[in-house]
């Protein structure tokens, strides 16, 4: 569905990305896990095109981009059949959780303020938000506004939603709220890319595991197995720092 193909990236003549070979498929969960610094960032922001790749072939529905020479056009049409969330928010302070879900519907999907409105009640009461839709950012929880930021990706209907760590800035009870309706979304199927340090969440609502560092892949493959038995040493010291161990 969603395929990239020898990304690299470089900051500085620093290179962050090394080529990178990833892909998605429909409604595959994909946890992308590593240490700080690996690049897992970056990754994301070549794939929605916030960063520029330096070199890299993207196939997204069949159809194949240069992602050094894609043009604004191509970004603007792909990047409407992606969704993102990411770690802060992001939300318009200005505006109320049912405001901040209707706005991409109204301006980028030009769907009529009514069927937007309706269309925003249905995902905030799917993420558990309904009662507080009138209220502003701030006047929401971290956990709230996070789920007001995924009922604002699921609302355009994505192809397939980035997630960038969406939990880091929350405390553990916050977290649950957050990584609750992530699974209710990866039980319906919803094809999802979540670069995430909940290796629990990960272990459970994820079909596929990434792990990266220094800018490559070192391992990939069902979460279990990579989990239980990886196969690479570097992926099993990451791992034994960082999944408790089992009782
Ligand atoms: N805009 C930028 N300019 C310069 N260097 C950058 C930029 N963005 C990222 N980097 C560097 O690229 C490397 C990878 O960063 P990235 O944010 O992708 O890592 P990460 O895996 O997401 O880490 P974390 O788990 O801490 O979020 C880091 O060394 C970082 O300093
Ligand atoms: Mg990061």
């Amino acid at each position: 569905m969603l395929e990239v193909r020898g990304i690299r990236k470089s900051f500085n003549q620093t290179e962050v990305l090394s080529g990178i070979d990833f892909k998605v498929e429909k409604q595959e969960v994909v946890a992308v896990i590593g240490p700080s610094g690996s690049g897992k960032t970056t990754l994301l922001r070549c794939i929605s095109f916030l960063e520029r790749a330096d070199a890299g072939e993207m196939i997204f529905d069949g159809a194949s981009y240069d992602m050094t020479k894609v043009s604004n056009r191509d970004i603007r049409k792909l990047r409407m059949e992606m969704g993102f969330v990411f770690q802060s928010f992001n939300l318009f302070q200005n505006m109320t959780a049912i405001q901040n879900v209707m706005e991409g519907l109204v301006t980028a999907r030009r769907i009529d303020k009514e069927a937007a409105r309706r269309t925003a009640e249905e995902v905030l009461l799917k993420v558990g938000m309904s009662e507080r839709k009138n209220f502003y950012p701030g006047e929401l929880s971290g956990g709230q506004q996070q789920r007001v930021a995924i009922a604002r990706a699921i609302a355009l209907n994505p192809k397939v939603i980035l997630f960038d760590e969406p939990t880091s800035a929350l405390d553990p009870e916050l977290t649950a709220e957050v990584l609750g309706v992530m699974r209710e979304l990866a039980k319906e199927g919803t094809t999802m890319v979540v670069v995430t340090h909940e290796m629990g969440f990960a272990m459970e609502a994820a079909t596929r595991a990434v792990f990266m560092e220094g800018g490559v892949v070192v391992e990939e493959g069902p979460v279990r197995e990579l989990f239980e038995n990886p196969k690479k040493e570097r992926t099993r010291q990451f791992l034994s720092r960082t999944v408790p161990p089992k009782e």
